[in-house]
């Protein structure tokens, strides 16, 4: 038998209130193998909790600010995540270390507070291209992962996204994302869950999930093919 895995799905800055709805009851028809985390935009959080009836999906949310309340205008606060019934928040993913210039401390920051609002942080970590190529990878990983686990608790998930691998169709390959994991799985210890993120599809998810210290998925794209993510999360 397939052992559960945990299968996140990041729509990033995608889909609308009717789609979500359509893809969760969809999703909960099926005969689910993996746990699904379901990840859309904030103001579709709350009505997607109402949606959510299986013990196999949970809610979670793709950011969360570092102070809990203030004078921020446009932030959303990791106690309004957690308002929304949201368990996870996704913390440091390449994207707002690109667009938004979240550094190792502020990600660090957001996963502790996060945590104390009861809420499981997967807080992201991968190398860009560059790094790749010279050979840095797993010294850039270290970096990342020393200066970004919260120490208040181990209650939080860890994705490995190689930057080159996010929306490019080229995932890495079975063999670098099992070195990655296997370094990283000795850096954090057992009982973290590790996730692989970047280019995951239906062709590819099942041999990525079957890997050892892959404990699941975190897919962008495909996350937002309903039918192909209903295979991926029946693990077929
Ligand atoms: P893609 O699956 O589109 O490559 O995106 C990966 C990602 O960024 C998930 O957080």
């Amino acid at each position: 038998m397939t052992s559960s895995k945990i299968i996140a799905g990041n729509w990033k800055m995608n889909g609308t209130a009717t789609f979500l709805k359509e893809c969760l009851s969809y999703w909960q028809s099926l005969s689910l193998v993996h746990n699904l985390v379901i990840c859309p935009p904030f103001t579709l959080l709350t009505e997607a909790n109402k949606s959510i009836h299986s013990s196999k999906v949970s809610l979670g949310a793709q950011d969360c600010h570092q102070k809990l309340t203030g004078a921020f205008t446009g932030n959303i606060s990791a106690d309004h995540v957690k308002e929304t019934g949201c368990s996870y928040v996704i913390i440091g993913h390449s994207e707002r270390r690109q667009y938004h210039g979240e550094n190792n401390d502020l990600i660090k920051a957001k996963a502790e507070t996060a945590i104390s609002s009861g809420l499981k942080p997967v807080i992201c970590v991968g190398e860009n291209l560059g790094e790749r190529e010279q050979g840095v990878t797993l010294e850039i990983l270290q970096t990342q992962i020393e200066a970004c686990l919260p120490n208040s608790s181990r209650d939080f998930l860890v994705a490995y996204e190689p930057v080159w691998a996010i929306g490019t169709g080229k995932a890495a390959s079975l063999k670098d994302i099992e070195e990655v994991h296997g370094f990283l799985r000795k850096l954090v210890g057992s009982g973290i869950p590790l996730l692989y993120g970047g280019s995951v599809t239906a062709e590819n998810c099942k041999e990525i999930i079957s890997l050892s210290d892959v404990d699941g998925v975190l897919v962008g794209g495909a996350s937002l093919k309903k039918q192909d993510f209903g295979r991926m999360l029946c693990g077929q």
